[in-house]
């Protein structure tokens, strides 16, 4: 009967995830510790699939900041929009269009300020991205680098000018 109690007792803990295990009840065996990286899934062409898919995921939680910060300028409906603007960085497809398209996780960090120089962008207001909105554009660059590390991408061409 106590036995039993403490049966149910254990696994309503369990259950509920808590941290203390009576001293009374052995400890259920420990996870044994992760291999260390070894590719999860040997098939390239669905770790690619998976690579993208988590950019595409990591894009379409940022894709509103950059609609707010930005589409006026770099979407074809935008109130400011020019071709010069377009030229560079175009959200209305994805990935965006524009000449930095092979390099744009790159690109989109170094107008925000986030590989060491000055943020530049938005034009009208550099630096004002912040906080939560750039935690989610840091993101999306980092799965953007990850699935263009993976080789997720298709080859691009070289850029056209060094701006
Ligand atoms: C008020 C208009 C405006 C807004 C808003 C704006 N941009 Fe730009 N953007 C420009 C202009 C103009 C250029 C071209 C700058 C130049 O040639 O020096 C540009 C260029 C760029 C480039 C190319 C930079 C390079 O080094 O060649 C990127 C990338 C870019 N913008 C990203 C963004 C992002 C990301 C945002 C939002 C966070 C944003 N822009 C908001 C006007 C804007």
């Amino acid at each position: 009967m106590t036995r039993s109690i403490m049966l149910v007792l254990f696994a309503a803990l369990v259950a509920c995830g808590a941290s203390a295990t009576p001293a009374a009840v052995a400890r259920p065996p420990e996870k044994p510790p992760d291999k260390p990286a070894e590719p999860s899934t040997p098939d390239p062409a669905a770790a690619k699939a998976a690579l993208l898919a988590r950019e595409r995921a990591a894009w379409d939680t940022a894709k509103p900041v950059f609609q707010n910060s930005c589409a006026t300028c770099h979407s074809k409906a935008g109130k400011k929009a020019a071709k010069k603007k377009l030229d560079h960085f175009d959200l209305d497809t994805y990935p965006p269009g524009g000449h930095h398209t092979g390099t744009i996780g790159y690109t989109v960090r170094e107008v925000l300020g986030l590989s060491g120089e000055k943020a530049t962008m938005p034009y009208d207001a550099p630096g004002s991205v912040q906080g939560e909105d750039l935690a989610k554009i840091v993101a999306w660059t980092d799965a953007w680098e990850a699935a263009d590390k993976g080789g997720a991408h298709p080859p691009a061409a070289p850029e056209t000018d060094d701006d």
